[in-house]
């Protein structure tokens, strides 16, 4: 069973200019940036590791708690062969270089995703770092990997019915707890890099209460500079989820109180 001791970003509302406890990342732009500068738009993946890298290093020194990173969307499989191949490389090469890494740093590394349709040596790899960093707790880093949240949300429902034979009705506390992200407050701050205004099939259900912030860096480029400017704009800003801001003022929560 999940831990659920948290209070959900849906009933909570968290202290004005307070760190986000959980970041959420649509990584786009990659191909722009290779294109930019006349190179293949596998450079550009390439260069988002890194950028990756700088982003978890910047999250942890903010105090960020669970950062959660989309790197293959359900749809990407409709990409050229050759730079889904590529990605895929790219994702075992990647795992097998840092995973030592992120475990001396406190890291718990986990993917969400349908993981059937990844070939042996990345489900071998997935599962050997997500062994590996099972008891580490500074950071909990998400990579979601062939993840769609409308798979997300039809899978938590399917297990649901599944447990329950004749059962016709599904409470939203019992889908929640079947997410992939069950172990997780939902995101306090989005942040989709590229220029992109969209959700893209993210986490459809935990975004609804979540800031929402678009800049036009591409990924390669982002840094724990662009980084701390997503942060003060959530910071700059007053979560309501449906009250009034001075319903906030008087509980205390409010931007004046
Ligand atoms: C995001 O960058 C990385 C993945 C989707 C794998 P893109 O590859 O989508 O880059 P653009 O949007 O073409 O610039
Ligand atoms: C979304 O990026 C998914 C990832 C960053 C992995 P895309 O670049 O594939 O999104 P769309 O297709 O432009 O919406
Ligand atoms: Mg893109």
């Amino acid at each position: 069973m999940a831990d659920r001791s948290f209070t959900s970003s849906t009933q909570a509302v968290p202290v004005v200019g307070a760190v986000p406890r959980h970041v959420a990342i649509i990584m786009d732009g990659n191909g722009r940036w290779a294109r930019k500068r006349f190179l293949p738009r596998m450079a550009g993946h390439s260069k988002g590791v890194e950028a990756l890298r700088g982003t978890i290093r910047a999250a942890i020194e903010r105090g960020v708690e669970y950062l959660t990173v989309f790197a293959f969307s359900s749809e990407n499989w409709r990409r050229p062969a050759d730079e889904v191949s590529f990605l895929m490389q790219l994702f075992i090469k990647s795992l097998q270089k840092e995973v030592s890494r992120l475990h001396e740093n406190g890291i718990r590394f986990r993917v969400i995703g349908e993981r059937t349709r990844f070939e042996p040596a990345l489900v071998k790899a997935i599962a050997a770092a997500e062994d590996l960093t099972a008891g580490n707790t500074r950071l909990h880093l998400t990579i979601a990997a062939n993840y769609g949240g409308r798979w997300d949300v039809l899978s938590a429902v399917n297990r649901v019915l599944a447990r329950t034979p004749g059962l016709t009705e599904v409470s939203e506390a019992a889908v929640d707890a079947e997410l992939s992200m069950n172990f997780a407050p939902e995101p306090d701050l989005f942040i989709r890099t590229g220029g992109e205004q969209r959700i893209s099939n993210f986490l459809l259900w935990q975004l609804a209460y979540s800031e929402l912030y678009f800049t036009d860096t591409l990924w390669p480029d982002f840094d724990a500079h662009t980084l701390d400017q997503a942060i003060v704009s959530y910071q700059e800003r007053e979560r309501r989820f449906g009250r009034t801001s001075e319903q906030l003022a008087d509980d205390g929560m409010g931007r004046h109180a």
